[in-house]
């Protein structure tokens, strides 16, 4: 999809299911990449070439279990600056946002919204962009689902909380999160809020129940992911 300003796309990585988000600035022709997976760097650079665009930033909702991250390789492919939230603790970033701070790539304006839950890292995403309101909501909210808290301090009542955050933006915003396994594309708050079985709870301690009823499975890659995401995905640093 293309507006008058806006580039965008949708990536997606078929072993981690991750959905890696592009959005770039039609008449600057600068760029930024959320949740890029280890891997996938030489798409990502030949559609930004393709499309005329300069990658200028590269982020993380949060560091990852289920995944490598590809912010490392693209600082050193591209010369992008990397960015984490403050709370993920990962020195190898170029810098680090917090609750409230606006990433700006040329029209594009992100809002950093601090959503723990998932993890204690977890940041959500929010742009009124001239396509609707768009919302990257990371492993915070699903399609139909939301991020495990059982693992990186991962908190349900924390979770809790930052979905009601999440839940007072307008109910037309779109919902881009960073995985889905049954190939849900997007959503929107008014569809999740009465469709996502995980968000027809009471209060927090309901949520709680139904986060502690789950029993998942460990993740696959989380023992690999995690450390190497420590490293902003780069082998041997
Ligand atoms: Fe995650």
């Amino acid at each position: 999809m293309t507006g008058s300003h806006l580039v965008w796309r949708q990536l997606f990585d078929r072993e981690s299911s991750t959905y890696t988000y592009l959005l770039g600035d039609a008449q600057s022709r600068v760029a930024l990449l959320i949740d890029p997976v280890a891997g996938q760097e030489e798409q990502y650079l030949r559609l930004l070439s393709e499309l005329g665009l300069t990658l200028s930033y590269a982020l993380d909702t949060h560091v990852h279990a289920d995944h490598v991250t590809a912010l490392g390789t693209l600082r050193e492919l591209t010369g992008c600056t990397t960015l984490l939230g403050e709370q993920s603790q990962v020195a190898c970033v170029s810098r680090t946002f917090k609750d409230g701070d606006v990433i700006v790539v040329g029209d594009i304006a992100l809002q950093a919204l601090y959503t723990p839950g998932h993890t204690d890292d977890s940041y959500s995403f929010y742009w009124q962009s001239e396509l609707g309101d768009l919302l990257f909501t990371g492993d915070t909210l699903l399609i139909r689902g939301t991020g495990r808290t059982d693992f990186q301090n991962g908190d349900a009542r924390a979770q809790y909380h930052s979905l009601q955050r999440l839940l007072e933006l307008p109910e037309t915003t779109w919902v881009l999160p960073a995985h889905d396994y049954k190939g849900w594309t997007r959503s929107t708050l008014a569809e999740e809020k009465a469709h996502n079985p995980r968000l027809q709870v009471a209060d927090a301690e309901e949520y709680a129940r139904l986060m502690a009823s789950l029993n998942l499975p460990h993740p696959a890659m989380m023992d690999v992911a995690v450390p190497a995401n420590r490293g902003c995905g780069l082998t041997g640093s």
